[in-house]
C-alpha cells in the first residue's frame, strides 16, 4: 500500500539496510559444458574466466530464488516482511507472463502492505530499480523497499549453442532499502541510459506479440537467449567506462574515495578491460563470474552480498555498482553503504 502523504525533507535517504543472495545448488563446470557441446574449459575460462555456474531443478523458479534472498536480506536489516512498502523484482526470466513475479515473493514473504513489480531491463534491471526506488524515498513516497534481481537463465539457454550457453547460470540477489533522515549515507547518485537500436545484439524472442504462441516461429531458436558477443563485448566496455566515469566527476570523486566497483558478471575480460581504462586498482574491482557465470540482473546484487559477507566493503564505504545489458541498456548507482 502506497503512502498517502508525501514527506519531502532534504534529509530523506535511501540507505542499503540489508543485502542477502541464493543460488541453487546444482553446479555445472566447463568440463561438463565439454561432454554436451564442441568446447573446452580452456577456451571459457581464458575467453570468459568462467569455470562453474549454478543451475536451478525443474522445481526452483525464479520466485522461489528471489523469495530466498530476500528472506536473507530482510533478516540482515532486521526488517518484518510485514513492514516492507514496496518489493520491485528485476528480471528477464519472470515466474511467467503475469502476474508479476514481485506478486509471488510478496505472497511467500506475506509482505502484506507492499505494492508489487518487475522491471525488465535485463543485467542492468537492480542497477536500474535502485534509481527509481531511490527517487520514492527520497521524496517521502516511501519508508521501505525490497530490490531484487533474480535470474533463471538456464531456462531460456540453447543447449546446443557453443556461443552461448557457456556464459549463463541462475541466481538472486536482493537489498533493502529503507528511509532514514540525517542518515550521512545511502544512495548518492545514478545515471542510466538505454538505446533500442541495437536490440538484435541480445534478445529471446519468443513468446511475445511479436512472436505470439498461437503463430508457428520462423525459426524454432527464437525461444532461446541469442546473442552477438562481438558486439556487446566492445559496447559493454565502453558504456561501463562512461557510466562509472560519469559517477565519479557527478559526485566529485576520485578512485581514492572508492573502496569498491561492482559491475554486471557478463565476461571477466570485459570488467578487466574497462578496469584497466579507468586505471581502476585491481583490489577496487570485484569478480565472482568464475562461481556464478552471468546471472543477469541477478549478477550486481549476489556480488554486492559477497564483498558485504567477506568483509570486503564495510559501513561508509563509497560502492559503484554498473551494469550494461539487453535493450541495449546501462546504469550505474554510487552509494556509501
Ligand atoms: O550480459 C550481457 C550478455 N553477455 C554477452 O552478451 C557476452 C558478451 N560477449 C562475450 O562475452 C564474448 O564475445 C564471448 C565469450 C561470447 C565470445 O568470445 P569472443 O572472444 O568474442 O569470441 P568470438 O565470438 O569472436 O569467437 C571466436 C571463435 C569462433 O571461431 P572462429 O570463427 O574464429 O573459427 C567461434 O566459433 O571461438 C569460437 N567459439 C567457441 N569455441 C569454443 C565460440 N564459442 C565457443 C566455445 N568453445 N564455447
Amino acid at each position: 500500500m502506497e503512502k498517502k502523504t508525501e514527506d519531502r525533507s532534504p534529509t530523506n535517504r535511501a540507505v542499503i539496510t540489508g543485502c542477502g543472495s541464493f543460488v541453487p545448488s546444482k553446479i555445472l563446470t566447463n568440463e561438463d559444458l565439454a561432454r554436451m557441446v564442441d568446447t573446452s574449459d580452456e577456451w571459457i575460462n581464458s575467453r570468459t574466466g568462467i569455470k562453474t555456474r549454478h543451475l536451478t531443478s525443474d522445481e526452483e523458479s525464479t520466485a522461489y530464488l528471489a523469495t530466498e534472498a530476500a528472506k536473507r536480506a530482510l533478516q540482515y536489516a532486521g526488517l518484518d516482511a510485514e513492514d516492507l512498502g514496496l518489493i520491485v523484482v528485476a528480471t528477464i526470466t519472470p515466474e511467467m507472463v503475469f502476474p508479476s513475479t514481485a506478486c509471488f515473493v510478496q505472497q511467500a514473504l506475506g509482505a502484506k502492505k507492499a505494492w508489487a513489480f518487475d522491471i525488465g531491463a535485463a543485467c542492468s534491471g537492480f542497477v536500474y530499480s535502485l534509481h527509481l526506488v531511490h527517487q520514492l524515498i527520497e521524496n517521502g513516497r516511501l519508508d521501505s523497499a525490497l530490490v531484487i534481481g533474480a535470474e533463471t537463465l538456464t531456462k531460456i539457454t540453447n543447449w546446443k549453442d557453443r556461443s552461448s550457453c557457456i556464459l549463463f547460470g541462475d541466481g538472486a540477489g536482493a537489498v533493502v532499502l529503507q528511509r532514514k533522515q540525517n542518515a550521512g549515507r545511502g544512495i548518492l547518485y545514478s545515471t542510466v541510459g538505454a538505446d533500442g537500436t541495437f536490440w538484435e545484439a541480445l534478445n529471446c524472442q519468443a513468446y511475445g506479440s511479436r512472436h505470439p504462441v498461437s503463430r508457428p516461429l520462423d525459426n524454432p531458436d527464437k525461444v532461446y537467449m541469442q546473442i552477438k558477443g562481438r558486439e556487446v563485448y566492445q559496447q559493454a566496455v565502453r558504456r561501463i567506462v562512461d557510466a562509472v566515469t560519469d559517477c565519479l566527476e557527478h559526485c566529485g570523486l576520485t578512485l581514492d574515495d572508492v573502496a569498491m566497483v561492482i559491475s554486471h558478471q557478463m565476461n571477466a575480460r570485459i570488467i578487466e578491460s574497462a578496469a584497466k581504462r579507468l586505471n581502476l586498482p585491481e583490489e577496487k574491482v570485484f569478480i565472482n563470474i568464475q562461481n556464478y557465470g552471468n546471472t543477469s540482473a541477478a549478477s550486481v546484487p549476489i556480488a554486492f552480498d559477497e564483498c558485504v559477507r567477506h568483509s570486503k566493503i564495510k559501513k561508509g564505504d563509497i560502492v559503484i555498482f554498473v551494469a550494461f545489458g539487453a535493450g541495449v541498456t546501462w546504469g550505474a548507482n554510487v552509494i556509501e553503504f
